[in-house]
């Protein structure tokens, strides 16, 4: 997609600068920040707004609290870990737009910062609802979009202040955009996408959009499941997604007739019915066992179509990876991925953190902070948080 106008090229300098982030992190259970990638990926916006004298409020949405305050979802323990990494104080406006946020915003000095509550508090935010857009857009003269995980949502902060302010794309948006954007057009070939994870029936809008424009698809995980089932594999108690045997029969010829080829797992790693692990040859398994992971022989194949490649991108683990019995097949072939040399993009939901936690980030060029705005993007999908900024 074409480039965006974009934060450097905006003058700053006094002025108060609304920037939308993605601080959607995951939090451990006494509510501290677990994982603070999408607020390091944001700094260098943050620190250029604070090198350039301007007056930044940040705007993002934490959890899905539904229009409702709730403490449990509260921007708290992220600002905390925000003004240790800025090296100052990020006050909380706790009212988003009431009289504490005004008044904060009044009293930031030039290269400050101040942080609106959740904005999902605001029953406002998910409608795009005018009048909250409008309040939120007094606040600043400018925005900018630097919360590339939710440019797939049309809500107040990502469409409605745009519409209204002069609008610029942050440091980490322009770069996901550029990353991203070859794997939906112009992809050096062989172009090989990597698919798990769960449940078919939510990938496959995913699985359809990679036809025709990747070489080859290699999908494991649940994923691969009702595909074997189709053909006949005997999968014992393996928990299969039911009645999906047409649609994968017809997405088998959907992938003929554009040209992708497909392959699936040719054995398995299951949990026989009583417990430990074994491994199957071939993917017929014994009654009440159930399968979690791909065994050797694909992990193998799998590395053999990636050899060659020059473009790669993976999302969703290809077993059971937050179980050391059934993540080897994750683990095998992504640290396999690193030695191949190429273009590789990890996007999507949890797939940087299993990446993280198997010691394989190694793997990849480019890891998006996106979740679902990322899988839509690959997909080649308008999103409306982008579709409202100004090209470069
Ligand atoms: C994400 O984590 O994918 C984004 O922050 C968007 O969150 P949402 O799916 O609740 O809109």
């Amino acid at each position: 997609m074409a480039a965006k106008r974009g934060v450097s090229e905006a003058s700053v300098k006094g002025r108060r600068v609304l920037v939308r982030v993605d601080f959607n992190v995951p939090q451990s259970p006494d509510g501290s920040v677990a994982d603070d990638r999408r607020i390091v990926e944001a700094l260098p916006t943050l620190k250029h707004l604070e090198a350039a004298g301007a007056k930044t409020v940040l705007l993002s949405h934490l959890g899905r609290p539904d229009g409702r305050r709730d403490p449990k979802f509260s921007l708290r323990p992220v600002v905390h870990r925000l003004s240790a990494l800025l090296g100052q104080p990020v006050p909380l406006a706790d009212d988003i737009v009431g009289i504490h946020a005004i008044e904060g915003v009044t009293r930031l000095a030039n290269g400050g910062f101040l942080m609106l509550e959740n904005l999902r508090f605001h029953p406002g935010e998910e409608t795009n609802d005018p009048a909250f857009a409008a309040q939120l857009s007094r606040l600043g003269d400018l925005f900018v979009e630097e919360a590339f995980g939710a440019v797939h949502r049309a809500h107040a902060s990502t469409v409605g202040v745009p519409k209204r302010l002069p609008s610029y794309a942050g440091f980490l948006v322009q770069k996901e955009i550029r990353a991203l954007s070859p794997l939906v057009q112009g992809a050096e070939k062989p172009y090989v996408a990597l698919l798990g994870g769960a449940k078919v029936s939510d990938k496959l809008p995913l699985l359809a959009s990679f036809l025709g424009r990747v070489d080859t698809l290699l999908i494991g995980g649940a994923l691969a499941f009702p595909f074997l089932a189709a053909d006949g594999a005997h999968l014992g108690a393996t928990k299969v997604e039911p009645d999906l045997g047409p649609v994968v029969q017809e997405f088998r010829e959907a992938a003929a007739a554009a040209g992708t080829a497909l392959r699936f797992p040719t054995d398995l790693v299951y949990e026989p019915a009583g417990g430990d692990v074994a491994t199957s040859t071939g993917t017929d398994l014994p009654d009440g066992a159930r399968a979690f992971d791909i065994g050797p022989a694909t992990r193998a194949a799998f590395l053999s179509a990636l050899a060659g490649s020059k473009t790669v991108f993976w999302n969703g683990p290809l077993g059971l990876a937050e179980d050391p019995r059934f993540s080897a097949g994750t683990r095998e072939v992504l640290a396999g991925l690193s030695g191949i040399p190429g273009f590789h993009v990890s996007a999507g939901g949890d797939s940087a953190r299993v990446a993280e936690n198997l010691g394989v980030t190694g793997a990849f060029q480019f890891i998006s902070t996106g979740g679902g705005a990322a899988l839509e993007f690959v997909q080649g999908a308008e999103l409306p948080g982008l579709a409202v900024l100004p090209d470069a």
